[in-house]
């Protein structure tokens, strides 16, 4: 464990554990307020993430900035989002077990220097990885489920709403939830 951010991120940012590092153009470490009280944390980098070194960059990402925005949330400013696995999966297939398993050291690494009071999981593989490996994310989105001090919920992933936008309603639903969850236990995100 590392216990300041930049050492952290550079170190990351030499991380050979797996195979992915071979296919990799860059690490994805991660963006936004490291003192943030919440925390999105999603699968791994695809195309765009990979060449441009920054989380949920793509298509999926706009409308993930959308959805923040609606809700007084900024990449930038009041939250931190990350991944499961830093490096892109090739041709954008799920994360093995194997790599996530390599990888999650660097995340829990990001979690204990941030100390989120929430963390938003976006999409199935983060939530099963991340809440509980028999989660349902159908059933089980938009619920807070408190594990330790951090209560964590999971989303829709933005790219599950882009293929289905009859998911679009309930992913909103789901921010709405956030937010006032984050009024509730969250003093600083909305100063
Ligand atoms: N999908 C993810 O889960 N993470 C990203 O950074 C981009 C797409």
């Amino acid at each position: 464990m590392y216990d300041n951010f930049v050492e952290l991120e550079r170190e990351c940012k030499k991380c050979n554990k797996c195979e992915l590092c071979k296919t990799r153009h860059n690490v994805v470490f991660g963006v936004g307020n490291t003192n943030a009280e919440v925390m999105f944390i999603g699968e791994g980098p695809g195309e765009n993430e990979d060449l441009q070194g920054e989380p949920f960059v793509g298509r999926g990402g706009q409308l993930l900035d959308k959805m923040l925005y609606a809700v007084d949330l900024d990449r930038k400013k009041n939250i931190y989002i990350a991944n499961i696995v830093k490096c892109r999966p090739p041709h954008n297939r799920d994360p093995k077990p194997e790599e996530q398993e390599m990888c999650i050291d660097w995340l829990r690494n990001q979690v204990k220097l941030i100390k989120p009071k929430i963390i938003v999981c976006l999409g199935r593989i983060a939530a099963i990885k991340i809440i509980r490996p028999n989660f349902k994310i159908t059933k089980e989105h938009g619920v807070f489920i408190k594990k330790g001090n951090v209560e964590m919920m999971a989303m829709y992933h933005p790219a599950a709403v882009l293929r289905d936008p009859r998911k679009k309603e309930d992913a909103f639903q789901d921010f709405l939830t956030l937010r006032d969850k984050i009024k509730e236990i969250c003093p600083n995100t909305y100063k």
